[in-house]
This record gives C-alpha cells, structure tokens and sequence, in this order.
C-alpha cells in the first residue's frame, strides 16, 4: 500500500509568520515517515509559494528560502491536477496530495481563504472549514455568534474608522454600554497584535488608531479580570475537549512578547481551578466549538472569574510550538507527538 501523501505548509502572508515556522517545525517533526510521505510548501511573507526541499530546522529559525531548497509551485484551484503544481526549469510536474496541513496562523491562513482553496481542489485539509475559520477570526463574528448560542463572552462593541469622525459621540457611547477601562482589539489579527488597553478618552482614542492599523474593524471589549483559561478541542461530531490550562501573564496582559519571546508567563496545567468549574469550561468550550461549526481542532480560550466563566476567543489554528499549550494539553491527555499529528490527519480525511 502506499503511503498517505501529505504536504504541510508553512509561512503565509500574515503577521504571524514567524509564529507559523515554529510551529510547523514541530508539526513536521510529527509526522510519522512510516506513514506519510512529506511534501514542505512554504509561502513568504509576500504571498510567494515554494516546494521546499530542505531541512526542517531552516524552517524554523527563517533560512528556508534560499535558492537550492526552493522550488515555485502553487496548488492549483482545479481539482483535475490533484496536487501541487511544480515549476521546474524544464517545465511543470503534479505532486499529488491525500490531504493538506496548513500550519498558518492570522491572515490568509486561519480566516477561510486558503480553505476556501482546498475546498476548490477538492483535497481534504486539516482543520475548520471557510465558516468556521472566517467566523472564529473575526472577533466581532465570533462575539456575535456566542451571543446568539446563549453562550457568556464580554459586553462588546463594534467601531469602524468612520465612527472616530464623531469620536465624541462614539466614545459617550462607549463609555454607557462598557465604561473604563476598556479593551481594543482589531477585529481580524492574532498573536496580541494590535491590542490594548485604555483607561481613558485621549487613550481610547490612540488604541483604536492602532487596531485600525491592523484591520478596517475594531471590537471594543469592557475589561475583563479573570484567570486565563484554555481548553484544547479535537475532533469533528462529537469532539472532545481536553485538561485545562492556565496562562498566568506577569504582565498587564497576554502580548506578542510574552506569547513568543520572553518567559513573563507562568503557564499551570491543570489550570488552578475547581473540577467543577473545569466541567462547565469544557462544556461551554463544546458548545462555543459546535455553534460556530468547528472542525479537527480549536482552542478555546476563557476568563474565569469568580463570578463566573466568559469565552474570550477561538483559535482555530492555534499554536503549534513544542511550547504551545494546545500540543501541551493534547499531550498531557495521553496521545504522543506522532499520534497527535496522524490523529488531525485521519479527523481531515473523516470529514
Ligand atoms: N476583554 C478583555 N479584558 C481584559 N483582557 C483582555 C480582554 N481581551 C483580551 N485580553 C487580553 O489580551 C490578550 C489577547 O487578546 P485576544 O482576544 O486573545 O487576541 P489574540 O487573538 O490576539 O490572541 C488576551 O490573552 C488577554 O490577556
Ligand atoms: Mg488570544
């Protein structure tokens, strides 16, 4: 029998391009070669793909694309190619492919388009569809979907750069429906870009500024106090939702720097909470998973306060990193790096 071709692809033209090499180096090095045989396609941050023929750890520390590994290639929306497209000198050749893992965070990789691609070729990907992708990017989306399931996440609003023409009456609304302090996000980035909080008019006023930087949405969030709570989802109907985890930021918040680049995050698993309190997280993360029409895999992240549970955001590619939490809390439930990788795999090919 031969093996199950699968190609892994890496990079995107996102903001968090860099997050996606790490986490393709780790999604790479669990893929079992007694199983699968292993296409590498990695696209620049401008958006160029290439068959990359070289070693994994090039991918990670950004050296892949040098001109002895790279090859141009694309993945043709036409099905009747099944597979990769592959310039070479002399002319063109198909890679066929089973199945597609896109390792891309953000932008062009997470929000439904290049689903919307695979859906075109007619090759079973790994992950949430168009929807759920675009629906789980796009936090004013997701907000609005939580509302419509009963399922709790924090008071909301969203400002587009117009509505700063009247930034007067904008900010008094605001400051009714959420008060200070306030959160700002842009609707559509990840990683903690953009985001920030604000005490007051004149810093209300810069935070949306930088979120419009970002996206031409921006959600508005009352602030939320809470433990950060995460919940590692896999599986199509029927899902399972995972051990909790905890990330305890020494900072204000969860930025880009304490994600990725400095170690001023504690993280717990199990998270410091009850059992009881786990059980209702692991429910609504179940429900928040179902409503928005997730599939393979999610993280759902929460606050957890006192008072009760709030559902911040849905990752539906999280990260992947030998660090990442959701790795980490699939692992603590018993499956290995291999069995991880082959079991998103196998959830693609069930769809
Ligand atoms: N409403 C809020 N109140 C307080 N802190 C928040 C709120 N929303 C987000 N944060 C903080 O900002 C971080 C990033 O926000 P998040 O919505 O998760 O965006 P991203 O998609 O960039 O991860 C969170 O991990 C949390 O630390
Ligand atoms: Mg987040």
């Amino acid at each position: 029998m031969s093996k199950c071709s699968v190609a892994v692809i890496f990079g995107g033209a996102s903001s968090e391009y860099e997050v996606s090499l790490r986490s393709a180096a780790f999604v790479i090095s669990g893929i079992d070669p007694e199983k699968y045989d292993l296409t590498m396609v990695g696209i620049t941050k401008t958006g160029n793909w290439y068959l990359y023929n070289g070693p994994v750890e090039k991918i990670a520390d950004n050296s892949w694309n040098q001109p002895q590994y790279v090859t141009p290639a694309i993945l043709p929306p036409d099905p009747t190619y099944g597979g990769l497209l592959v310039m070479e000198e002399g002319g063109s050749r198909v890679i066929e492919l089973d199945v597609v893992f896109p390792v891309l965070h953000g932008k062009n990789g997470e929000d439904g388009t290049i689903q919307g691609v695979f859906e075109m070729a007619q090759i079973p990907y790994v992950g949430c569809g168009v929807l759920a992708s675009a629906a789980c990017m796009d936090k004013a989306m997701t907000h609005t979907v939580l509302d419509q399931a009963g399922i709790p996440n924090a008071m909301w609003a969203d400002i587009y750069p117009w509505d700063l023409e009247n930034f007067d009456e904008t900010e008094l609304e605001l400051c009714d429906t959420l008060g200070y302090p306030m959160f700002v996000k842009p609707a559509n980035a990840g990683s903690s870009v953009g985001v920030s909080k604000a005490a007051n008019k004149e810093e209300l006023l810069s935070a949306l500024q930088l979120a419009f930087e970002h996206d031409g949405k921006a959600v508005v969030e009352e602030f939320i106090k809470g433990r950060e709570v995460e919940c590692a989802v896999f599986g199509n109907h029927g899902a399972k939702a995972s051990v909790l985890g905890e990330i305890a930021p020494k900072k204000e918040f969860y930025d880009y720097e304490a994600k990725y680049q400095d170690d001023s995050t504690d993280l717990y698993i199990p998270a410091r909470i009850s059992e009881e309190t786990a059980d209702l997280v692991r429910e609504l993360a179940l429900a928040a998973y179902e409503a928005l029409g997730c599939a393979g895999l999610s993280r759902v992240d929460f606050f957890v306060q006192d008072e009760g549970i709030i559902l911040n955001e849905i990752n539906t590619l999280p990260g992947f990193t030998a660090i990442s939490m959701y790795p980490k809390l699939m692992m603590e439930g018993g499956m290995t790096h291999f069995e991880l990788i082959s079991g998103l795999i196998e959830l693609a090919l069930n769809k």
